[in-house]
């Protein structure tokens, strides 16, 4: 039997962060299985997402999209889609993106073990519209195509502009054959955003931070419950009438 829809949703403060909405999840995943796809979307590396998923309800997903986007592996296996790498490493240098970044002292390095190849990140606090903009216009003229992707007031990531959840979702989608409007996102945080810029069909958890509550349109559904209650009461709004053993709508 073919999946016939993909669920991409984040992770921390989306899924995780209440206990009770994450059981409603899984038990709502396990009743459908087979007929959608489970992914999830983190900011973390594959290895501390494995282990959230061991630690805690989270049904085992497909596959996991790490590092803001730059990784994707198969799950439980944990095998790396190499031609992802391929497709977003040309022309990207992190030692470039560093030295361009150098002389900002606003900007502090976060700990080496959320540093890789393809994702640079720092803390910077209360970073404005235009502060971005600085930074972007900094990494142009250093000659890098970059994406700079801010998320909860304070965390700040450079990745290759063609890497991002959003991308990697639709890598993943389109390699297993699944349509953009039959795939649902989940999220609370500007990490997220880029899932939403896919023709995907969105839910913003209650507790998301203002730069995914300002979302609007057809295509994102404001839940208003908080976390993975949240996420339960969107996938319901997006899929009703494809009930649990209904999978070939
Ligand atoms: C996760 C990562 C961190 C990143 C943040 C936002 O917390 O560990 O490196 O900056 O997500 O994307
Ligand atoms: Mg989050």
């Amino acid at each position: 039997m073919a999946a016939t829809h993909l669920l991409v949703s984040d992770l921390d403060n989306t899924l995780l962060g209440d206990d009770a909405g994450l059981d409603r999840f899984a038990d709502w995943v396990r009743a459908r299985t087979g007929s959608i796809r489970v992914v999830y979307a983190s900011g973390r590396f594959f290895a501390s997402v494995s282990a959230s998923i061991r630690a805690t309800a989270l049904p085992a997903p497909d596959a996991v999209i790490g590092g803001v986007g730059t990784d994707i592996h198969d799950y439980p296996s944990g095998k790396l889609f190499t031609e992802w790498h391929d497709r977003i490493g040309r022309e990207w240098s992190a030692a470039r993106v560093r030295d361009a970044l150098a002389a900002d002292a606003r900007l502090r390095p976060q700990p080496e073990e959320f540093q890789s190849a393809f994702k640079v990140s720092y803390y910077r606090d209360g970073a404005s519209a235009e502060d971005l903009a600085v930074l972007r216009r900094r990494l142009g003229e250093a000659g890098l195509d970059a994406a700079v992707i801010y998320s909860s007031d304070r965390d700040l990531d450079i990745l290759p502009h063609v890497a991002d959840k959003g991308t990697a979702a639709a890598f993943l989608a389109g390699r297993w054959g699944v349509s953009s409007d039959r795939v649902l996102v989940c999220g609370d945080s500007g990490n997220d955003l880029s899932l939403f810029r896919q023709g995907f069909r969105g839910v913003v958890v209650a507790n998301a931070h203002a730069e995914l509550k300002r979302l609007e349109g057809p295509r994102v559904y404001q839940a208003r419950q908080a976390f993975a209650a949240g996420v339960v009461e969107g996938l319901e709004h997006w899929l009703s009438g494809v009930g649990a053993h209904a999978p070939d709508r």
